[in-house]
């Protein structure tokens, strides 16, 4: 009978990535997915360090799987395996506070996962693999097999930048971009599946210099432009990115290639120059505020996101005014913002002048209203306009379909269950604050569709 594995996934997401290769990798073992943890044989925790309140959760929820461990001793037992960036910077630790936890492997290891369950159900043992080993793991892992029409594909891992509050650097390890051969490769076999939107992941995507056909480095734009020309791509994404690797070629590619989305997750972190120093960003919010105008320049309907941290050790009154002027003046469609949280290891968790939780709160919630208003104003903007959507879910309620716009809104409409993964021609009827309800124009037939 097949045994069945239930992945939990924390994070980002190159963390979703690496999760469905896990599931690849098991595969040819007899393990099917499950949504049902309570009738795994297999669960793996897909862990992210990136905050301390990411961490705590995984501690938690292996509490529960040690309870459901023990109602399965007898009845074929429970593997649980830990994974990903909390399993990197912490496999000795899980090992000593969960001993029912059988595996422990960093994010560079997965393609040996065969090897650490056949070790841990044979040999009965605690298994943990957190090396970064010499040859990278994607020259291991079989094809990816596609699960509907959108996909993630992995170009580049590992971060070189060491902003001083983040833990990347340390749990991924240096950066590394894949041959333009490889990507293209997987790229190709995902379009050969029915996949129809790629999204590029990196931890610094805009890092990217994989070595291409011509022996060269190619950057990210012209890697874009190399995945569009492939039959049955019609859309890319790509994320994250840093801004000073924004090269000329990206920009070039936001203006020429049509099947690049106009939307861009460019995480600034502060609007304060001091701050961003502390922070080890290498830019200011001149720097950013230039970026943001020539992008703009090159693709006016550009809608652009960022990260924020408010309270970052000695970030002043001023420093946060500065962030939030810099809000104002760019104006972003939807953004992400955190409490500063002292990662152990990391140079900021040992600077002077740590903000009060009080203060933090406060701020969070000012910058949050700012950017909750600017998001409800850019969702408004879009009611009337038309878009094709890949819709690519059911919704909460029956006959609902649900995708995502140009920008990455979550769009709701009223269409059949037949028309789940295709894209087709909708127009924005109302916005909500994050989302959009749109009704179906002319459907498509799927004869008709590249997409299907
Ligand atoms: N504290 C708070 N936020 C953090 N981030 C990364 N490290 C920390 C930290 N120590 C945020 C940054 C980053 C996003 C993925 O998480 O904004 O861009
Ligand atoms: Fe972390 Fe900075 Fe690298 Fe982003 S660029 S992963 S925030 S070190």
């Amino acid at each position: 009978m097949a045994k069945k594995l239930f992945i939990r996934t924390y994070g980002c997401q190159m963390n979703v990535y690496d999760s469905a290769r896990m599931a690849d990798v098991l595969a040819p073992l007899g393990y099917a997915a499950t949504l049902q943890v309570e009738e795994a044989d297999m669960v793996i925790l897909n862990t992210c360090h990136i905050r301390e309140h990411a961490e705590e959760k995984v501690f938690s929820e292996l509490g529960r799987l040690r309870l459901l461990k023990q109602a399965k001793a007898g009845r074929g037992g429970l593997i649980i395996a830990v994974a990903g960036c909390v399993a990197q910077a912490e496999g000795e630790e899980i090992l000593a506070r969960a001993p029912y936890v059988d595996i422990v492997l960093g994010p560079q290891t997965y393609h040996r996962l065969p090897e650490m369950v056949a070790q841990a159900s044979r040999a009965g043992r605690q298994v943990l693999e957190t090396d970064f080993p010499a040859e990278p793991k994607f020259d291991h892992l079989p094809p990816p097999r596609a699960h509907g029409p959108a996909a993630f594909l992995s170009v580049q891992e590992g971060c070189d930048k060491f902003c001083s509050f983040c833990v990347v650097p340390y749990t991924r390890g240096a950066e590394y971009s894949r041959p333009v051969a490889a990507v293209l490769a997987e790229a190709a076999s995902l379009a050969g599946a029915g996949v129809c939107e790629i999204t590029l992941l990196g931890q610094n995507v805009n890092g990217y210099h994989g070595e291409g056909p011509d022996g060269r480095g190619w950057g990210l734009g012209r890697l874009i432009g190399a995945i569009a020309d492939l039959p049955g791509i019609e859309r890319i994404r790509y994320t994250t990115s840093h801004p000073r690797d924004v090269s000329d070629d990206l920009i070039a590619a936001h203006r020429d290639i049509p099947q690049l989305m106009p939307f861009l997750h460019l995480p600034v972190q502060s609007g304060a120059d001091a701050v961003l120093a502390r922070m080890n960003r290498q830019h200011t919010a001149a720097d950013y505020r230039r970026l943001i105008d020539r992008l703009r320049a090159a693709q006016p309907d550009l809608a652009l996101s960022s990260d924020f941290i408010v309270g970052f050790p000695g970030e002043s009154d001023a420093d946060f005014a500065s962030t939030l002027a810099l809000i104002e003046d760019v104006g972003f469609a939807q953004a992400y913002s955190f409490k500063y949280s002292p990662r152990p290891g990391t140079p900021a968790a040992a600077m002077g002048e740590q903000i009060a939780e009080s203060r933090k709160d406060e701020r969070l919630a000012a910058l949050q209203e700012l950017i909750g208003r600017q998001a409800v104003a850019f969702n408004q903007g879009c009611v009337g306009r038309q878009f094709d959507v890949l819709l690519d879910r059911p919704g909460r309620h029956p006959g609902q379909l649900i995708g995502r716009s140009p920008y990455m809104q979550s769009v709701f409409v009223t269409a059949p269950e037949t028309l789940l993964n295709t894209v087709q021609r909708l127009q924005v009827v109302a916005a909500n604050p994050n989302s959009l309800a749109a009704r179906l124009l002319e459907p498509r037939l799927l004869e008709h569709l590249a997409c299907a």
